[in-house]
């Protein structure tokens, strides 16, 4: 049976893999740091589902961590001896990296060299994932981005991303390790968390139909995104692991729209306009936006044979009908 250690299990994608590994057999090991607030809400049903090996032993276990504490780090993956290593945690919000540069570069740029390390120190057959990022694409005047487009990040996430992309290919090529980056774009789900913008708009508009919320406060409506589902892209992730060699995909659905275009979409689903709700809060701007992104996934498509099934369509409805249902509505009730 394989095992797998995931950082930011609690997070969207790591909740997603979870469920994936366990579906296919793994015992699967997963990370959260300790935090004042409960952080384990994305998990909680894992964790109360009996996941059992053949011989009634447990399948899924949590571990207090951190990936500014490396001695953590060795010390776990020393005593779980995982075949595969998920690295998903992060300081994944990009407009927050401008308030705390120097946290976000720690978790994220350092700490993916922590468990680089803790891996070469327990051995080297463990498999590498590290979650990298379109934005370390930046501003490009390519209007597809794929693994040749050259880095320009633009923020201090990009850049710390950027870093441990890097990182990854140089452990890859000096130390032999297997170790791959995944360049995965914007992916969303019922699981994003509320501050990332689609989220915050599917979950707005719930809140505006049960008559609690008014208002949306928006920033740049005129950024362009590659929005995938979340679900989908965690098995990319998870083969890019399964293959012979080695190697780094871009995962991306090849389609952009703006946040204006969700707003369209998503507005319209329960027959609101939304100009009468977003008003723009200038705070909401970013100090160096990124106006477009948009991915080629032709590698992952022709090596993994990966390719995404979900619609923008069906993105923002799946968002949306899920935050209505927290609500207590019904998507249907609103459509016309
Ligand atoms: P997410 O929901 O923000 O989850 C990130 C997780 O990392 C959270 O569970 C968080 O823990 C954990 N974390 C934060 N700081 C940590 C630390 N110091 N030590 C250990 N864990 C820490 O992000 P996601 O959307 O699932 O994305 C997964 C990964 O892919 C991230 O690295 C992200 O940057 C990257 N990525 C995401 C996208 C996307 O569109 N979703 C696209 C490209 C790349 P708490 O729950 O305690 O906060
Ligand atoms: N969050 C947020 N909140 N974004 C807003 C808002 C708002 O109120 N108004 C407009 N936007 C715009 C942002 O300026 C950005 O251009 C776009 O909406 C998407 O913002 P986010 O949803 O915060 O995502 P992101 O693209 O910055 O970053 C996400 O995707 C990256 C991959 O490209 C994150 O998941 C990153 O961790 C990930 O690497």
């Amino acid at each position: 049976m394989k095992k797998a250690f995931l950082s930011g299990i609690n997070g969207q994608d790591g909740s997603y893999l979870a469920e994936l590994l366990l579906e296919k057999g793994y015992e699967v090991h997963g990370m959260i740091r300790k935090s004042s607030v409960f952080n384990t809400q994305r998990i909680e049903h894992l964790i109360n589902y009996d996941y059992k090996k053949n011989d009634g032993a447990k399948r899924f276990f949590i571990h207090y961590g951190d990936l500014i504490d490396g001695a953590s780090l060795t010390r776990l993956l020393r005593r779980i001896a995982p075949d595969e290593v998920y690295n998903l945690g992060a300081q994944s919000h990009v407009k927050v990296s401008f308030d705390i540069p120097l946290y976000t570069g720690d978790v994220v740029a350092l700490g993916t060299v922590r468990i680089l390390d803790a891996i070469m120190d327990i051995g080297s057959k463990i498999k590498f994932y590290q979650a990298s990022s379109s934005e370390i694409f930046g501003e490009q005047s390519f209007s597809y981005q794929n693994e040749q487009t050259p880095l320009a990040p633009a923020s201090p996430y990009a850049c710390a991303k950027a870093f441990s992309y890097w990182m990854t290919i140089i452990y890859r090529k000096s130390y032999n390790l297997f170790a791959c980056n995944g360049i995965l774009f914007n992916h969303e789900s019922p699981r994003r968390h509320e501050t990332f913008v689609t989220r915050k708009i599917t979950r707005a508009i719930a809140r505006i139909l049960k008559g609690e919320q008014d208002i949306l406060y928006l920033g740049n409506l005129d950024a362009k995104r590659d929005w995938g589902y979340a679900k989908e892209y965690v098995y990319a992730i998870w083969l890019a692991l399964q293959q012979d060699q080695p190697d780094d995909y871009v995962i991306a659905t090849g389609e952009n729209y703006s946040v204006r275009d969700f707003l369209d979409e998503s507005f319209s689903l329960v027959g609101l306009d939304w100009k009468k709700y977003v008003q723009i809060d200038p705070r909401l701007y970013r100090p160096n936006e990124v106006s477009s992104l948009c991915g080629d996934a032709k590698k992952a498509r022709e090596k993994l044979n990966w390719k995404p099934k979900c619609s923008f369509r069906q993105l923002v409805r799946l968002m949306l009908e899920s935050d209505l249902n927290l609500e207590g509505l019904n998507l249907k009730d609103f459509e016309n």
